[in-house]
């Protein structure tokens, strides 16, 4: 069965990008000068995911504006011939079929995703959490739709990411060698370093069976007192296999900080307009005298 539909929670508080997040969805915050939240959508549309549901909360409208049309907009750059400028804002709005729903309690990413249950019925769905930004030769999301093609269960993207970081991530242990695509045995929520089994984490990427809707409703509270998906996958695991593919790409955390840095310089890197002047910056740049 194909995977046509996507739910992107985006419900979160941001507390870990205050003040800027105060007032301004962390998911409209640009890279170079796209909100994260397109390149997520970008990541869906190009595996050919054509309906997608973000999962809002209050605060959020920024982000429904974004991907609506802007007829005001439209009209002054048709006025002034950018014509350029003109398609690509008419491209935002045409990307997918995007719907929205609010999760009126932040009650955690696993019930943020319950909150899609209406919207996706009985067919297996993507998950893209808009903290991870993947910059990717095939874009993440289109890799493991081809493994859910082949294995048809759930398939989680996986990253090795160091032991020292595994405690800020869903861990997964499998009983199989490391290999592109193993078999979950367990699913533990941000362990310790002492209690992780492996490094290798979930990275903000799922196809999951709807099973897992059932699985959520009696899923009790877990790390940080939120109902966590990792516990209602751990469930899922125990009664039909569930894959951890390890992707191939580079996995920004923009929720951060400091990966939001590594992605701003990164992307900008990419880019021919960008490239050759930032490169001269970056190269002058006398790093001891900070
Ligand atoms: C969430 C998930 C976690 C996953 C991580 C990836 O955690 O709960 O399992 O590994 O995203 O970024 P959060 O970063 O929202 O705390």
């Amino acid at each position: 069965m194909q995977v046509k539909k996507a739910v992107i929670p985006a419900a979160g508080l941001g507390t870990r990008f205050l003040p800027v997040s105060k007032a301004l969805p962390k998911e409209m915050l640009p890279i170079v000068d796209k909100p994260t939240i397109q390149y997520v959508i970008e990541e869906a549309v190009a595996a050919g995911i054509e309906d997608i549901l973000i999962i809002t909360g209050r605060n959020k409208q920024a982000i429904e504006d974004h991907f609506d049309r802007s007829i005001e907009l439209e009209l002054v750059l048709r006025q002034k011939n950018k014509n350029d400028d003109l398609k690509n804002m008419q491209q935002i709005s045409d990307l997918a079929n995007i719907f929205y729903i609010r999760q009126k309690e932040p009650l955690g990413l696993g019930h943020a995703v319950l909150c899609a249950r209406q919207f996706i019925g009985n067919e297996p769905f993507a998950v893209l959490l808009g903290d991870d930004v993947i910059h990717a030769r095939v874009p993440c999301i289109g890799q493991m739709a081809e493994v859910y093609s082949q294995k048809g269960n759930t398939v989680l993207g996986v990253q090795q990411v160091g032991w020292e970081n595994i405690h800020k991530y869903g861990a997964v242990e499998s009983d199989e060698n490391p290999g592109s695509a193993v078999r979950v045995k367990r699913l533990t929520e941000k362990p310790s370093r002492e209690e992780a089994k492996s490094d290798l984490a979930v990275l903000g990427r799922y196809i999951i069976d709807p099973d897992i809707f059932s699985i959520l409703e009696n899923t009790a509270p877990g790390s940080g007192g939120e109902i966590q998906l990792t516990d209602a996958l751990n469930t899922l695991a125990g009664r039909q296999p569930v894959w951890a593919y390890t992707f191939e790409g580079r996995r920004y955390d923009v929720g951060d900080r400091l990966g939001f840095l590594e992605a701003t310089i990164e992307f900008a890197l990419r880019r021919e307009d960008l490239a050759p002047g930032l490169k001269a910056f970056l190269a002058d740049l006398k790093l001891d005298q900070f």
